[in-house]
């Protein structure tokens, strides 16, 4: 690791950042969004499912406690009120109150909104959320944003659809050019990352209308972009031994549906042998409005498997292949609460040194999105041309990947001089609007 200074972390008390409009504004609107989706959900609990019609009344109270709690949560934030210990048994919930004493060690008071790093904030606030309902008997099992998530997918069908025929066309030709074909699959797992519903405080966010045609256009848009390498050492290690793949992912909906088809291609192109595994790493909470949750996962299968629903035949078999990989083990899907913890990846081997290490028996982890690269890079502010592998500061369980557009403020690895020089013309809030990406890996 090079002996780069470490760079202070991104805050909302820096007034002119995308931390401080994070925190100031659309952090209250998701909250309230969340506030509104629960009071609307109150009178569906039975049909949902969610509760029996004999504990109905007590249910519906517990929702009320719960919205009582967000709007809590709402006020202490734009009051910018000190944290408080989290109550509830969960076990990451004593690593978050730990959290909370270190920091008063460290600082001489407790943690505040717009006063201590942003990424500890964010996931606080999210933390909170699942405490609203955590606390409850019947309505535990409650997620905020279900709703969205579920949307996400419905509105996204046609071009899963556009998606699921061309994967089943070309899987039934004989000569595929594999590589240009990796290189289209990893870029509709990319793009797909442009649709996350925290960004548009969940709004649809479904902008492709052809998903296999647009990609192009859009590689001027990816400021990093090591394709060449990625493909060059997925290439190398799948013609040594059956190649272990693990997946942290991101969004559901949408980009789920476009991870899954990365996963299709990857088997179908015979780059993942019968023996490989593919650990899909997921949210053991409701986070960041829509990752997704293990019933997420099983609820997107379900869904587009359902022969009663209208969508293509194509999507259906994928879908019914998919469980069937489940079924047989030849996908795992984990969840585990290191991905909820405030912390960036860099703690991973000292906090969850389990997890560490089972992911250093992959021979290569994709990590989807924005989040997962501000935790890689731990969230600071580094300059542009600083190497991604000195951002990621030791955390390297075996060779990685991100694959992210880009909604916040980090942005490291832009070595090209001509790239560095480019992005001086770019907008001034070119890394808010997920119009911009970077492919990026680090190599163990
Ligand atoms: O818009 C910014 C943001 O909410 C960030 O706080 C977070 O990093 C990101 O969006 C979530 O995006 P993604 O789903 O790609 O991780
Ligand atoms: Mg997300």
């Amino acid at each position: 690791m090079s002996s780069v200074a470490i760079p202070e972390s991104l805050s909302a008390k820096f007034r002119d950042t995308f931390a401080f409009k994070t925190i100031s504004e659309r952090l209250p609107v998701i909250l309230t969004k969340a506030i509104d989706t629960t009071s609307r959900q109150i009178k569906h609990l039975v049909d949902s499912g969610i509760v029996g019609t004999d504990h109905r009344s007590e249910a519906e109270q517990e929702m009320k406690d719960s919205i009582g709690r967000l709007a809590k949560l709402r006020n202490e934030m734009q009051t910018d009120k000190p944290f408080i210990d989290i109550v509830s048994d969960a076990p990451d919930v004593k690593i978050y109150n730990q959290c909370l004493e270190d920091y008063k060690k460290q600082f001489g008071s407790e943690p505040k909104w717009f006063e201590c790093e942003w990424l500890y904030a964010e996931c606080y606030m999210y933390r909170r959320v699942r405490e609203a309902f955590e606390v409850t008997k019947f309505v535990n099992s409650f997620d905020p944003f279900n709703e969205s998530k579920e949307h996400a997918l419905k509105s996204s069908i046609k071009a899963c659809e556009v998606l699921a025929k061309f994967i089943t066309t070309i899987s039934s030709e004989d000569n595929m050019d594999i590589k240009s074909l990796f290189i289209r699959f990893i870029e509709v797992s990319l793009w797909g990352n442009k649709c996350d519903l925290s960004l548009s405080a969940g709004a649809d966010a479904n902008n492709f209308t052809n998903p296999t045609d647009d990609l192009v256009d859009l590689r001027q848009y990816i400021v990093a972009n090591q394709i060449d390498e990625l493909w060059q050492y997925v290439k190398r290690t799948s013609a040594k031994h059956s190649f272990q793949l693990s997946i942290v992912l991101d969004n559901s909906g949408f980009e789920l549906f476009t991870d899954l088809i990365l996963a299709e291609f990857l088997s179908v192109s015979g780059l993942l042998k019968d023996q490989s595994v593919i650990r899909w790493y997921v949210k053991s909470i409701p986070w960041f409005v829509s990752d997704v949750m293990t019933k997420d996962f099983h609820w997107l299968l379900d869904y587009l498997a359902d022969d009663s629903k209208s969508h293509s035949n194509q999507i259906k078999q994928l879908a019914k292949k998919w469980k069937n990989n489940l079924e047989t083990k030849k996908w795992l899907i984990i969840d585990d609460y290191f991905w909820t913890l405030p912390y960036d990846f860099s703690h991973m081997n000292v906090v969850s040194p389990n997890l560490y290490q089972s992911l250093n028996e992959s021979d290569l982890i994709l990590f989807k999105g924005d989040l997962n690269y501000r935790k890689l890079a731990g969230d600071l502010n580094w300059d542009y041309s600083v190497p991604f592998k000195t951002a990621l500061r030791g955390f390297l369980p075996t060779t990685i990947c991100t694959l992210r557009t880009i909604k916040a403020d980090v942005v490291v690895g832009i070595e090209d001089k001509q790239m560095l020089q480019r992005i001086k013309t770019f907008a001034k809030d070119w890394r808010e609007i997920g119009e911009y990406a970077v492919i990026q890996m680090a190599q163990k």
